[in-house]
């Protein structure tokens, strides 16, 4: 049997039914940095990060390192940070501005563009290089609303495709007003010794998890009140999918984690005012049945967020094992100063490496990372298979894939479908058209 083969024999999406090895197989691993991670558009940045020329920041599109950074012709380029002469990495740090990244080792300077300015030309090199053939390798970039997405794959379909559907609801979040979103206050870094999956596939749509295994944590924020073990199912709630990407949403509010954070009325009222305002921007039904949503969505393959609280995160593979979170918080760039604060501060107190909701899943993702890899317990698939086949595309209101109510895998068999038609592609015409 083929790799290709004995892949497509461990995802069983009909009967809703996985094989462990996906989380923990080192050539599974590669096979995703290789067919899924250089090949997909890739959350990179926040356009509020590289505002002005020289604005950079560094990050990781799969396990490579790229300098996103703003360049002199009003444009985000995207580059490999890693030398063209031996290979040293040029950029340390995570954010800044810069005229030019100089590598460390022999002195070759790259423009913020990644050209080849120069190496010492004229006393050694002359007559040696052309220097338009050892710029630093630029990644496609283009921007939805605000967000920086970069790509690798000259062949890929355009954001705007590999987005599709899915824009409707981003635009629940990036496009609540006129003068749209950024990112405040610095990132926070997490290591997890979990698979980057679990990260991705438990904000595409695990609303099961959060009364279980957060339960401690929200009776502690709802200062001893009655917390059911399981969150009531919310009738209103749905599931929506689009090319792999997820939204989990419902009625319940005006960023009830925020609320729950702080208490503070002035929160209410401005939520309540912009969803007025909204409404009028995006249509009433997105206003009522998304805005505050509490529950949780992911851009395939690894940036998530929960709208309410706005925490934007990457789940950045670092090995089979192993994931980096960098998370940041996102606001509407009008939004009052004492607002941004409870907003930040709801964020750092529930979704960071000291909150009281963040570290409950990554114990729960670790554990099953390491589980998963016994001899013996590999070999029982897990169950993926909650409401399988309930996906519908025919909503009159919703666009996308939809299954009501909350509680099911649908967003995830969704999820690994759209991986394993990347994993198991061998050109762009395998996989199934984005809509
Ligand atoms: Fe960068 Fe030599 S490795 S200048
Ligand atoms: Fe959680």
């Amino acid at each position: 049997m083929s790799r290709i083969e004995e892949l497509k024999s461990m995802v069983d999406l009909q009967n809703g039914r996985i094989d462990r090895r996906i989380f923990w197989e080192d050539w599974i691993y590669q096979l995703e940095l290789e067919k899924l991670f250089a090949k997909s558009w890739l959350f990179v940045a926040h356009e509020s990060q590289v505002k002005n020329t020289g604005d950079f920041v560094t990050t990781y599109m799969g396990q490579d390192n790229v300098i996103v950074s703003r360049h002199k012709d009003g444009n985000i380029h995207v580059f490999t940070n890693s030398c063209t002469h031996r290979g040293n990495r040029i950029c340390f740090a995570d954010r800044g501005q810069a005229r030019q990244f100089t590598c460390n080792y022999h002195g070759w300077a790259f423009g913020t563009d990644g050209a080849l300015l120069g190496m010492h030309e004229e006393t050694h090199y002359e007559g040696y290089i052309n220097k338009a053939e050892h710029g630093l390798q630029n990644a496609r970039v283009e921007t939805y609303k605000g967000l920086v997405f970069a790509c690798f794959d000259d062949e890929a379909p355009r954001l705007e495709d590999f987005l599709g559907d899915f824009r409707w609801y981003l635009d629940v979040i990036l496009d609540q007003t006129e003068e749209g979103t950024e990112f405040i206050g610095g990132c926070i870094k997490n290591m997890y010794n979990a698979n980057w999956k679990f990260g991705a596939e438990n904000f595409v749509g695990d609303s099961l998890h959060v009364g279980w295994t957060h339960a401690s944590g929200t009776r502690a924020v709802s200062k001893g009140g009655e917390v059911p073990e399981y969150m009531p199912v919310d009738p209103e709630s749905f599931h929506a999918n689009a090319n792999g990407h997820g939204w989990e949403g419902g009625t319940d509010g005006v960023g009830t984690l925020a609320l729950i954070s702080s208490g503070d009325p002035t929160l209410v009222e401005y939520f309540e005012n912009e969803r007025k305002n909204m409404a009028k921007r995006l249509g009433e039904l997105r206003a009522r049945k998304l805005y505050g949503s509490v529950i949780s969505a992911t851009v395939f393959p690894n940036f998530s967020f929960l709208p309410g609280i706005n925490t934007m995160r990457t789940w950045l593979p670092k090995g089979p094992r192993q994931f980096e979170l960098r998370a940041w918080t996102m606001v509407n760039k009008s939004m009052p100063d004492h607002i941004r604060e409870i907003v930040q501060n709801a964020c750092v107190m529930t979704f960071s490496p000291s909150g009281i909701f963040e570290m409950d899943d990554g114990e729960n993702w670790e554990n099953a990372t390491q589980a998963n890899e016994g001899v013996v317990t590999r070999k029982q698939s897990l169950h993926y298979g909650l409401r399988s086949g309930t996906s519908r595309r025919d909503d009159p209101e919703l666009p996308g894939n939809i299954s009501k109510p909350m509680y099911s895998d649908v967003n995830q068999l969704a999820f690994y479908q759209r991986w394993m038609d990347y994993l198991s592609a061998d050109s762009w015409d395998d996989i199934p058209k984005f809509r």
